[in-house]
């Protein structure tokens, strides 16, 4: 699909890995693709993960306190597009694919190439997200020799392209 949106097309050039976040509350678990994650802090290990408080997964993240990101290989469009284009308020995601838990009990797809385990730390507002600060609290490889998928191979799987301004307000202030 080719992007038509220019903003789209600058926010492509950032980039990106794509993640299945794994979170659990009690005896509740599910999982969503996520693209907004980076490292933060080296000691701690910190990540930041940008989250739509919208999303099902969001209410069990916050009070779950833990969540476990699957990093995705390069050839695993399917599961990007299932768990994000899919939400638990209309199926069960997790019966449809292997996973385990993680020591947190936050899901790991069995067939990522590698997960982090992450305990919450603080929230913040974000715009139309809520940026999650968390320390790395355990992970490890899940594959060897394998590559992780980009976010900018995934095209418009997001609906992004319809969701972002198409200007920017480029002035430079006083
Ligand atoms: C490629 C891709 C990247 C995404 N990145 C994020 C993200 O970083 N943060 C987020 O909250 N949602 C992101 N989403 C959207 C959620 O995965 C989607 O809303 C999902 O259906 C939520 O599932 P849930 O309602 O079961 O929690 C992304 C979706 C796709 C396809």
């Amino acid at each position: 699909m080719s992007i038509q949106n220019p903003v789209k097309r600058l926010f492509m050039t950032l980039t990106q890995g794509v993640y299945v976040v794994g979170v659990a509350e009690g005896d509740l678990r599910n999982a969503f693709t996520a693209s907004s994650l980076m490292q933060t802090s080296m000691q701690p290990p910190m990540l930041a993960l940008a989250v739509n408080p919208r999303n099902a997964s969001y209410p069990l993240l916050v009070e779950g306190g833990i969540f476990c990101v699957t990093v995705l290989q390069n050839d695993q469009y399917g599961l990007a597009d299932f768990f994000g284009n899919h939400s638990a308020r209309d199926e069960n995601k997790l019966s449809a694919v292997p996973w385990h838990a993680a020591p947190s009990g936050a899901p790991v797809l069995d067939e990522g190439l590698a997960y982090f385990d992450c305990r919450v730390m603080s929230k913040h507002p974000a715009g139309d997200h809520v940026v999650i600060l968390a320390e790395v609290t355990g992970g490890d490889f899940l594959q060897k020799r394998a590559r992780p998928l980009r976010y900018d191979e995934l095209g418009d799987m997001d609906g992004s392209d319809a969701l972002l301004p198409e200007h920017l307000d480029t002035r430079t202030p006083n």
